[in-house]
């Protein structure tokens, strides 16, 4: 635990105009400050700096916070590391008491070790000792400056090569192991790493974290990757990340490999990036989503490769980015079709790269034989609970005339068909959120756009209550005693509200910026969005009834469950009707 006085310190020293300053071009509007938006890519500013309350929000994507989460996102830091970071820029020292476990000297070691290590595999490639692994990757048509940019190295055969090299540097076999470069077996410890080439995975912040490793030849697993470390989580981290950020492109592609991503890369196209030895995982996705509009799934043409096409468009669905999936014919990988097509033919795949549906549906039409009635009738089946699937009205409307068309059926049938399938659908996922409270936990932003429209009075209200309450922070406790977070009609209004009930019972002071500490960046992000839209408004003690009646009537006039338990149609009816009556 940082004690609250350095965060307070460290934050005052580290202006939040002059951090971001130093990441975009602001200028001045006003007492704000605007620019791009560094979390998404667009045209016209839409990214505003507040230095009054020392916060940041965007209008066009909805990130916000303060200047430690600025910085979270942008380098892609934890809470505890962001503090670090910027402590670090303004020359602080955090205290000792910060590390009383000794864990972060540990990591400090890892990762100087780890370095290390990258160098001698690095110096053996380029030996005599590493002929054999500088054939190989020139055969595989790399070239000495893709191998020097990758930092690509050679293990050599030898069981103790690597280790004896970093005892000489005086880390013991203890950090050796805990950095996972040397296993301890029946004879005694030996190099993990041993025939292979040598693939560096180096973190944002430049850090090598992991390895990866490809046989050269004879016995073993074709791959071997580093296991989690104290510095390192295969599940958060993806190759060659460092440099795809940085290519300037609003699109990433996602490949299998690494020898993928590094021809891909040397053939022009750098903002691609791969897992590394594992599917992929939400915290990947989330991660990628974070540095693009839209991914391109370039995975292996090969069974796997299709299964884990399917499965990670339905990650990155949960996260709101455009997915697209690129048909590599006439060969296995990327690596290979750039070998064998050029890359001028690959940027033509890739610019021609259908969306995830079109590709799901052809996949879904290539599985029957459509010249005979069963396979018609499975093709229709197995499209409509697809298309029933998707959350768009209008791609559903185009995909179900498509249907119809190659079938031959009519529209209105399949129309009919898909929202019965819908119905069946929204049925059972009430029932699976009932029974699964993870839902509440966390809700990605379109959830919560979602369920603001829907209640839209209610959660206009909230947001002024919450606002006026962080203007009038004296307020806190009359409102608590007033409503119930229970009563309030959005999810992340309610968590908010939490945290604020929170602070008060224990008698700590709470502004935004202390709120940051306790909630998730998606909340932090609503939060600022609240705090933006009230920036210039002075929201008096007085109206405070006024809102949290607004907020009770919204509840009785339909509870949170009935809204739930109802569909998208019928709730828009009942809207239209309401509104009749008062026009009538
Ligand atoms: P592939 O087997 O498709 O290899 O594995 P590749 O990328 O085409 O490799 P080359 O071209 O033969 O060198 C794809 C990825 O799956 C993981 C690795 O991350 C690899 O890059 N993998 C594969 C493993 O982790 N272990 C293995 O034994 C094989
Ligand atoms: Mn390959």
């Amino acid at each position: 635990m940082i004690p609250e006085q350095v965060i307070e310190e460290v934050k005052y020293r580290n202006d939040i105009e002059s951090v971001i300053s130093s990441y975009i071009n602001v200028i001045h509007r006003g007492r704000n400050r605007v620019g791009l938006c560094p979390f998404h890519s667009e045209k016209t500013p839409s990214f505003t700096i507040y230095p009054d309350n020392q916060s940041f929000y965007c209008f066009g994507c909805g990130a916000g916070g303060d200047v430690v989460t600025f910085i979270r996102k942008i380098e892609n830091l934890g809470y505890v590391d962001a503090l670090r970071f910027l402590a670090k820029r303004a020359g602080m020292e955090l205290p000792e008491e910060t590390d009383n476990d000794g864990s972060a000297r540990k990591r400090m070691r890892i990762l100087e070790m780890n370095r290390k290590a990258a160098r001698f595999y690095h110096d053996a490639l380029l030996s005599d000792k590493g002929a054999e692994g500088r054939r190989y990757l020139l055969e595989r048509g790399l070239t000495p400056k893709t191998i020097r940019h990758f930092g690509l190295g050679y293990a050599s055969p030898d069981r103790y090569a690597l280790m004896n090299a970093l005892a000489k540097e005086g880390f013991t076999r203890e950090e050796m192991a805990e950095a996972a470069l040397i296993s301890n077996g029946k004879y005694g410890y030996y190099d993990v790493f041993r025939n292979r080439i040598i693939f560096p995975i180096i973190d944002l912040r430049g850090s090598v974290v992991g390895f990866g490793g490809r046989l050269l030849s004879g016995e073993g697993p074709k791959y071997l990757n580093s296991s989690d470390t104290p510095v390192y989580k295969k599940s958060r981290n993806l190759f060659a990340l460092n440099f795809a950020k940085d290519s300037g492109k609003d699109t990433l592609l996602l490949a299998e490999g690494y020898m993928d991503v590094i021809t891909v890369h040397q053939a022009g196209f750098t903002n691609t990036v791969a897992t590394l030895g594992t599917a992929l995982t939400p915290d990947q996705a989330r991660i990628i989503s974070q540095y693009a509009k839209t991914v391109v799934l370039s995975y292996d043409s090969d069974e796997a490769g299709q299964k884990a096409t399917k499965r990670a468009s339905e990650i990155f669905a949960e996260t709101g980015i455009k997915v697209k999936v690129l048909r590599l014919t006439g060969a296995k990988d990327p690596d290979e079709f750039i070998k064998k097509f050029g890359a001028v033919r690959f940027k033509m795949t890739m610019e021609g790269s259908s969306s995830a549906t079109e590709y799901a549906l052809d996949t879904i039409k290539n599985k029957y034989d459509a010249d005979t009635p069963d396979g018609r009738l499975g093709i229709l089946k197995e499209s409509i609970r697809y298309i029933a699937g998707l959350s768009s009205p209008v791609e559903r409307d185009i995909y179900a005339s498509r249907l119809a068309g190659e079938l031959n059926v009519s529209k209105d049938a399949i129309i009919m068909q898909t929202a019965d399938e819908m119905k069946r659908k929204n049925r059972e996922q009430r029932k699976k959120e009932r029974n699964d409270l993870s839902v509440f936990s966390y809700t990605p932003g379109e959830k919560k756009d979602f369920e603001r429209s829907r209640n839209i009075k209610a959660a206009v209200n909230e947001e002024k209550l919450i606002a006026c309450m962080l203007q009038n922070p004296e307020t806190i406790g009359k409102v608590m005693g007033m409503l119930d977070s229970e009563l309030l009609a959005t999810a992340a209004h309610r968590r908010i509200f939490e945290a604020i009930r929170k602070r008060h019972e224990q008698g700590a002071a709470c502004s935004f910026t202390e709120l940051n500490a306790d909630l998730s960046i998606e909340d932090i992000g609503i939060l600022s969005g609240i705090m933006a839209a009230t920036g210039g408004i002075n929201l008096s003690p007085d109206d405070i009834d006024h809102y949290v009646g607004a907020i009770r009537a919204a509840g009785n006039v339909m509870s949170k469950q009935q809204i739930e338990e109802m569909d998208e149609e019928e709730y828009l009816r009942k809207i239209r009707e309401k509104m009749q009556k008062k026009q009538g």
